[in-house]
């Protein structure tokens, strides 16, 4: 039994809302293999009202997926093993577009997030589709993209994206998210393991695509990153308290839009292991 739940595209290109699903780690497997089909198809599914969810239960669900990984630098919400907060009472805000995590070798697969405190308007986060967008890119980029490797850190340009940044802002960040600096290079293009579609592996962590100069860099990385982002391959949600959210970490980037003042906001993110991306010459 079990199963039995809708699925409703929310945009054309990605991203569906499950509706008539309670989020749980006692879900069937049939159940659980249903929504990771889902999942894989979409790239994003979107639930409303599981405000039944804690901390730990959201940590027992993420299982279902894989294996839950902690954030490498920065610390996870006390008395949780996996927990990341991003909390606006403390500069947590995710404000450009990013893949999580890519600045590791094997970075997440999926990440489930949940929210807490919304905004009573703006907060919005929104998805893009890196297999859609690698597809639609014309052959002749396409086959250039195939080709390059990119250099991904933690100790990015954050100020270089941030208007108006707090000094106190920017040495947290430093001291928190940047404390350790890992670096590695991935692929541009990777082929999904999964479904084995080719994905585009880029976003804020990136700092230099290799073998160019940071110049050339900088402008092909403009054309791909903005491709990407097309509002065409985008889908925006709209959040209410105690949605979740499970993205394929390495089939979309996605923007939380910084809209909303000084209103809290607060969102709870669990982050599931997935594999070193591996190139289409394998
Ligand atoms: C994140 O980047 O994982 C968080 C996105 C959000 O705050 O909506």
């Amino acid at each position: 039994n079990e199963v039995g739940f809708e699925v409703i595209p929310v945009a054309g290109r990605i991203g569906a809302e499950v509706r008539g699903i309670r989020l749980s780690a006692e879900l069937l497997p049939q159940t659980t293999q249903a929504l990771r089909a889902a999942l894989l198809k979409h790239k994003v599914l979107f639930f409303r009202k599981q405000d039944h969810l804690d901390d730990a239960s959201q940590e027992a669900f993420a299982h279902l997926f894989g294996d839950p990984v902690a954030h490498p630098t920065v610390p996870v919400r006390e008395q949780t093993d996996f927990v990341l907060e991003l909390n606006t009472d403390h500069g947590g805000k995710a404000d450009s577009w990013h893949t999580d995590v890519t600045f590791v070798d094997a970075y997440p697969a999926f990440s489930i997030l949940r929210s807490v405190i919304v905004p009573a308007a703006g907060g919005d986060t929104v998805w893009a589709n890196t297999a859609v967008a690698y597809e639609t890119l014309p052959k002749e980029l396409r086959d250039l993209a195939d080709r390059l490797w990119a250099l991904h850190t933690n100790d990015y340009d954050y100020a270089g994206r941030h208007n108006q940044i707090k000094p106190d802002a920017l040495r947290r960040h430093q001291e928190v998210f940047a404390s350790t600096v890992y670096e590695t290079e991935h692929p541009v293009v990777r082929v999904h393991p999964e479904t084995g579609e080719r994905t585009l592996v880029l976003g804020h962590f990136v700092k230099k695509l290799v073998g160019l100069n940071s110049a050339d860099s900088a402008r092909l990385l403009s054309v791909l990153q903005d491709h990407i982002t097309k509002l065409e391959n985008t889908v925006r949600w709209r959040w209410e308290a105690s949605d979740v959210v499970i993205w394929d970490n390495r089939a979309t980037q996605h923007y939380a839009i910084n809209d909303y003042g000084d209103q809290h906001r607060i969102v709870r993110r669990v982050t599931v292991a997935g594999d070193v991306p591996v190139s289409i010459d394998g």
